[in-house]
């Protein structure tokens, strides 16, 4: 088992297998930003697998694939298929936009993937396309009935709260969630990258206290993942609801999880800089136990928290290189 300098155990690798996405959220993405083809500082599929191999011999049991969005990887379902059979490996799953959900959600649950989270502000087409650059919803929703129709459930949606951009709509989310079934995430935003620092910031703990009395919520029981989401559920307990809020109440203390990006740099902390280079060791034929040693001496580097609330300037990396 991996384990960190503060006595946390990392048990959990997001995977970001490509940096490039269809949408260009505010919040994510960077305005100007191009597609090259492959370039060759990617990992390939082969590097990809002999990383995650490593890990999970190391003890990690989950992995998630990120992008950018990850579905604009080509062949990506050969990829989960190939990670899904690493003898270890419990929980494969997947964050996505959904805009190319009907096209792969059968394949994708054929290789292996058993979660899948999907990116959703709004219910609003304008205001999806204000937030995403483009015309999405009508994408998405069609991508969400494909992946129930695939057999995913639960499917989690991932509402990244924003003052006066979607803030009157999360009421209406609640009760989208509940009618389809899906679990629904409120998420903080984030001051990563030249995103995120402006005033849309909203912090959940009054949306919580509301929505806890208007849809009388109560705590939840079920194990619903391993990410930061603290979660409460309705009376029926049907329907949950999970706050994520890395800025007005961290879960740093509990985190277990560090980032592969798709050029083999592992990312410690999701809101520093610490990070080690796989790619120069890979391709210079190194051997398994040095791809191991190389990974815990990494884990040494995760630092104990973000500084997102001291120093949120501080951050240049975009959200898109990480995959949140
Ligand atoms: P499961 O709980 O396993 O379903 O996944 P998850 O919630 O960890 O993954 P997802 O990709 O859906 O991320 C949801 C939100 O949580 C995104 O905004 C992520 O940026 C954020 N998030 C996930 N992990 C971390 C973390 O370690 N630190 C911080 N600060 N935010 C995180
Ligand atoms: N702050 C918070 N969440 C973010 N995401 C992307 N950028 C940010 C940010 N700056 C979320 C997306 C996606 C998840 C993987 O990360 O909404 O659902
Ligand atoms: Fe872990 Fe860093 Fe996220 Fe905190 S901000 S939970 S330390 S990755």
């Amino acid at each position: 088992m991996l384990s960190d300098r503060f006595g946390r155990s990392i048990d959990y690798l997001r995977v970001s297998v490509t940096d490039r996405c269809d949408l260009r959220c505010t919040y994510c993405m960077p305005k100007h930003f191009k597609d090259f083809e492959d370039p060759p500082d990617w990992l390939s599929f082969d590097e990809i697998e002999r990383v995650v191999g490593a890990f999970v011999r190391l003890g990690t049991s989950r992995v998630r694939l990120t992008g950018g969005e990850p579905l604009m990887r080509r062949h990506l379902p050969q990829l989960a298929g190939r990670l899904k059979a690493l003898p270890g490996l419990a929980d494969l799953s997947l964050s996505t936009n959904a805009t190319q959900l009907t096209r792969h959600a059968e394949d994708l649950k054929a290789a292996g993937i058993s979660r899948i989270n999907v990116s959703l502000d709004s219910l609003d087409r304008d205001c999806m396309s204000r937030i995403t650059g483009r015309d999405s919803l009508p994408l998405i929703l069609d991508g969400l009935k494909a992946a129930k129709e695939a057999g995913f459930a639960p499917i989690k949606i991932n509402m990244v709260a924003m003052r006066g951009v979607n803030d009157d709509e999360i009421d209406d989310m609640v009760e989208f969630c509940i009618r389809h079934q899906f679990v629904l995430r409120l998420i903080e935003v984030m001051p990563v990258g030249a995103t995120g620092q402006d005033s849309s910031y909203l912090g959940l703990a009054e949306v919580q206290a509301r929505l806890k009395e208007k849809f009388q919520l109560r705590p939840q029981a079920l194990e619903l993942g391993g990410g930061p989401a603290r979660y409460l559920a309705t009376a029926d307990g049907l329907t949950s609801i999970g706050f994520i809020t890395p800025l007005s109440q961290h879960f740093c203390a509990s985190c277990n999880r560090v980032r592969l990006a798709v050029d083999g740099t592992l990312y410690l902390c999701l809101g520093q800089e610490e990070k080690f280079e796989l790619r120069p060791l890979l391709r210079g034929g190194c051997s398994d136990a040095e791809l191991e040693q190389a990974i815990r001496q990494a884990i040494e580097l995760k630092p104990q928290q973000h500084d997102f609330n001291q120093r949120p300037d501080k951050i240049i990396r975009f959200m898109s290189q990480t995959g949140g």
